[in-house]
């Protein structure tokens, strides 16, 4: 990559680090840019966060730049971790002393030790994001790359300054970080790289989950999410931290009939998801469909291999895979579970017959989500059979028009009981409970059904019908 120290110095010639470059210049600091910020710059990518690193008092600069921003900005400083954070208007700048040593090699927490500049890029996770440009004004834009981050940029690898061994030992969230900079550039991990996170694997183990599932998300919400989960998968990393999709493996066979291995099934699927949508809980959805195939997985005879109830069983295992991920256990869980235990629906809508009253009954179930699980049920089609694929996409597109039709005619999707619970309770003076249940659930499913229209009065003369039936008289007339 030809960049003259000019393209950088026009990049970062903005009054924020015009500021800080004075800032250092007059505390006789070296300072520079380094991270995330200088990769992105190279990749010619947005970067939200900024990353300073002082060589001696990072804090103390960051007291003197958030003096000179002075009103709309906040300071917050981390004195046992040595770091400082300004927040100016929307930007987060970074502030941190360099360090010979960032982590201690038993734990996570780090320790302040003075360094060099290369002390501290050497200390860092991948040569990509070790690279650094000078903020003094006599070197102001000098790129500093000791470890080569930008020959590794060029050639798509993904490699730690350091031997691979010490870098992971002091943070193993990096071997998580690795897999993900892997997927969200589409970049390789550099060979011994590699396999220092086959050697180091169980380390994961000591990080906070919240961490790991913080990078697992990044992967999931990568262009091509399979890339990340298959080096999780031969990096020995996924049995430790999701051994359920390490489970999906494997393609039995029996009597000549195999099926399908659902690991690289369910990747394809996150992957066709990924191309649909940026949305992380339908992409969560994707990954966790077939889920429940390992533990419902039978050999019958007469059908070969079934699966039968695997989207009912999938929706009850996700509340203990979001507990133990310390995932959100809240209406977000509660959409990845409809959408897997729906996922089926469509398809078997199109294996019988399409009626009206089942696509009443997927639209009242689906409710708004409908779009999104007609998107995830078009995504699970796999087949390298373009017959069958076709004939699938086909069916779904019946379906589809179907579900308009029907919506636009009963208006299910967002189903409310065109007779209230109250008018019944008036009606017989009865107080809620049982009977009023019995009654409101017998309306429903005649609408569903397509007995009766989903209106008020129609409704009402079948509500009176079915309380006959059951003995109860109206104690007034309407
Ligand atoms: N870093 C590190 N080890 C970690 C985390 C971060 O060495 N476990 C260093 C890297 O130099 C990184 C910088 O700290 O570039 C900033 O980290 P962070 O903001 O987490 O990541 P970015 O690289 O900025 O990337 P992203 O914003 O995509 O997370």
């Amino acid at each position: 990559m030809n960049i003259s120290q000019e393209e950088i110095q026009a990049y970062i010639d903005t009054p924020l680090f015009r500021l800080i470059s004075r800032a250092a210049d007059e505390m006789q600091l070296e300072c520079y840019l380094i991270g995330g910020f200088v990769r992105d710059f190279f990749l010619c990518r947005p970067s939200k966060d900024v990353d300073v690193v002082a060589i001696g008092k990072g804090i103390e600069l960051a007291e003197s730049v958030a003096r000179k921003l002075g009103r709309h900005t906040r300071l917050t400083l981390f004195k046992n971790f040595g770091t400082a954070q300004i927040k100016h208007k929307d930007v987060e700048i970074e502030f941190v002393g360099a360090r010979k040593e960032s982590y201690r090699s038993d734990s996570r927490k780090p320790i302040v030790e003075d360094g060099t500049l290369e002390d501290d890029q050497r200390r860092r996770d991948f040569t990509i994001n070790a690279m650094a440009f000078c903020l003094n004004r006599d070197r102001f834009g000098q790129l500093l790359d000791p470890f080569n981050g930008l020959q590794d940029l060029e050639d798509l690898i993904i490699r730690t300054p350091l031997d691979p061994d010490i870098t992971f030992s002091d943070d193993p969230l990096r071997m998580m970080r690795a897999v993900r900079f892997a997927a969200q550039l589409g970049f390789d991990i550099y060979p011994d790289t590699f396999d220092a996170i086959v050697r180091n694997r169980e380390r994961i183990g000591i990080v906070s989950m919240e961490r790991v599932t913080d990078e697992l998300n990044k992967i999931i919400l990568s262009p091509k999410p399979s890339i990340g989960f298959i080096l999780l998968e031969k990096t020995g990393l996924l049995e430790i931290i999701f051994p359920e999709l390490i489970a999906l493996k494997g393609a039995e066979t029996k009597e000549g009939v195999g099926h399908k291995d659902n690991f690289y099934h369910t990747l394809s699927v996150l992957d066709n998801i990924a191309r649909q949508t940026d949305h992380l809980w339908l992409r969560w959805a994707a990954l966790l469909h077939d889920i429940a195939k390992p533990v419902t997985k039978r050999w019958d005879p007469k059908q070969g291999w079934t699966f039968h109830n695997h989207d009912f069983i999938g929706e009850k295992m996700i509340p203990a895979i979001f507990r133990r991920m310390k995932l959100p256990q809240n209406e977000k869980m509660k959409y990845v579970q409809k959408l897997v235990s729906l996922h089926m629906r469509p398809m078997q809508l199109v294996e019988d017959e399409v009626t009206d009253s089942a696509i009443r009954r997927l639209l009242f179930d689906a409710g708004d989500d409908i779009e999104e699980l007609m998107t995830l049920c078009e995504a699970d089609i796999t087949s390298k059979n373009p017959e069958k694929v076709r004939r699938f996409l086909g069916n779904f597109r019946i379906v589809r028009r179907k579900l308009q039709e029907i919506e636009e005619k009963d208006r299910v999707r967002n189903f409310q009981p065109p007779v209230d619970g109250n008018e019944i309770m008036e009606l017989f003076a009865l107080p809620q409970g049982r009977v009023i249940g019995l009654l409101k659930a017998a309306i429903k499913e005649a609408i569903l059904d397509g007995e009766i229209p989903n209106e008020h009065d129609a409704a009402y003369r079948f509500m009176l019908e079915k309380a006959e039936e059951m003995g109860l008289t109206p104690v007034k007339e309407r």
